[in-house]
């Protein structure tokens, strides 16, 4: 037997992990008036002062992330040639997930000298855990940057940003100073903080604009550049992952998945090159993948009563009652090996609530002369894709039903 393996070849990429999210790049294009504003707010620490606080915000994929790791680099290459500039430290906390406690605690441990024993998980509160850092910041000294990327993910934040930025007026540190950077892609997150945080942390605000196609062009014919083999991109598939990606959120991060996904197409396809017609079967699988994801993030019943509905779809009974779909989500619970739930009444939350969420069409009827009005569902998508989702979570069982 050959080996699986034996005639795999790549002749389109150079360079993939270029495409990929944990690539950091060198250059960031298209955000100068950003990092122009950056750069002021940042300045006061290459003249030894105590740094500006800086809040950023702005959608999903918009280079936040990216632009800051860009500043953070070039800010510590630059103090190395200032002399007046003290020791810097950059703290960058991913606080998705996290407590303030947790994140202090990490911030703590960073800090202790090497032999020490980490700061403990259990047993002591946040407050002990923000004196032990005070006392670690005065031990070291210099000037500490924190990022805190995801921000809007923490709860009680007001505690951390009414803390940090004040310990050092509040006298609880003397030879360190400290920055914060906050980074958040959620709007709202401002509103949600205390007036008394709101007053002193927002220093400098910057916002993060969606990128319009032209932006991402520029993105894009760079990235491209370095991850495909000459001649192996199109310019018409840079500008349709571009101009897709423009038309839906401004979002780099999909503009640059478009364009890997469209790779690994043509790969497939045994193609010599990338072309835009790779790219729209890549926004294609890229869109089934997250709508894939959608419904396994739904509840096991929200899911048998989605299943239910594909069989039913596929047996071309649809539209559909509420009691209908119930009779066959019995089924479909039963062979999973749950208790189905007994009311009709939960059936109806269900389809109800996957209505909402634009799984389901939904048409009201009318019960002729008696009055009664009903429901009657039916699939917003390919009921292909449901029954496929499902048969990945519940395994090769799905196929017999
Ligand atoms: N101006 C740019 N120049 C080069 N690459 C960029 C630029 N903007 C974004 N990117 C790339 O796009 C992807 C997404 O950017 P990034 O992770 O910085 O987004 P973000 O704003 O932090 O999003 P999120 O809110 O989801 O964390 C990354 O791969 C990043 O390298
Ligand atoms: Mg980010």
């Amino acid at each position: 037997m050959t080996n699986p393996f034996d005639d795999m070849t790549d002749d389109i990429f150079a360079d993939k992990k270029v495409l990929t999210e944990s690539y950091q790049p060198e250059t960031i294009l298209e955000r100068d008036e950003e990092i122009e504003e950056y750069r002021y707010a940042l300045q006061d620490v290459l003249f030894g002062r105590e740094p500006e606080n800086v809040m950023l915000y702005g959608k999903a994929g918009l280079g936040k992330t990216a632009v800051t790791k860009y500043m953070m680099s070039a800010l510590r290459e630059e103090v190395q040639e200032r002399e007046q500039a003290d020791e810097l430290f950059i703290h960058e906390i991913n606080c998705n997930g996290k407590t303030v406690f947790m994140v202090v605690r990490q911030l703590v441990n960073t800090l202790l000298p090497e032999n020490a024993s980490p700061f403990p998980k259990r047993g002591l509160g946040t407050g002990d855990a923000f004196e032990e850092l005070y006392r670690q910041l005065d031990r070291i000294g210099g000037t500490h940057l924190m990022v805190f990327d995801e921000i809007d993910h923490l709860d009680e934040v007001d505690t951390l940003l009414y803390e940090l930025p004040r310990a050092r007026s509040n006298g609880h540190i003397s030879e360190a100073q400290v920055g914060i950077i906050g980074i958040s892609n959620n709007y709202t997150f401002r509103k949600t903080l205390s007036s008394k945080v709101k007053d002193t942390l927002m220093e400098t605000e910057i916002a993060f604009s969606p990128y319009d196609a032209t932006e991402l062009g520029t993105i894009l014919s760079d990235r491209a550049n370095q991850a495909f083999a000459e001649d192996t991109c199109d310019q018409s598939a840079i500008r349709r992952a571009a101009a897709l990606a423009a038309q839906d959120m401004g979002n780099a991060r999909q503009a640059i998945d478009l364009l890997r996904v469209g790779g690994e197409v043509a790969l497939r396809q045994g193609a010599n090159r990338v072309t835009d017609e790779h790219i729209g079967e890549a926004r294609e699988r890229v869109q089934r993948g997250r709508l894939k994801n959608r419904i396994s993030d739904q509840t096991d019943h929200a899911q048998y009563v989605l299943e239910a509905i594909a069989y039913l779809e596929q047996r071309e009974k649809t539209p559909v009652r509420s009691k209908e779909i119930q009779d066959v989500y019995e089924e479909v619970a039963s062979a999973c090996g749950a208790d189905p739930l007994t009311t009709l009444k939960s059936i109806q939350d269900h389809l109800s609530d996957l209505h909402m969420l634009g799984f389901l069409h939904r048409y009201e009827r009318n019960q002729g002369l008696s009055g009664g009005q009903y429901y009657e569902y039916e699939l917003n998508l390919d009921p292909e894709i449901v029954i496929e989702t499902r048969k990945e979570i519940e395994g090769p069982a799905v196929d017999e039903r």
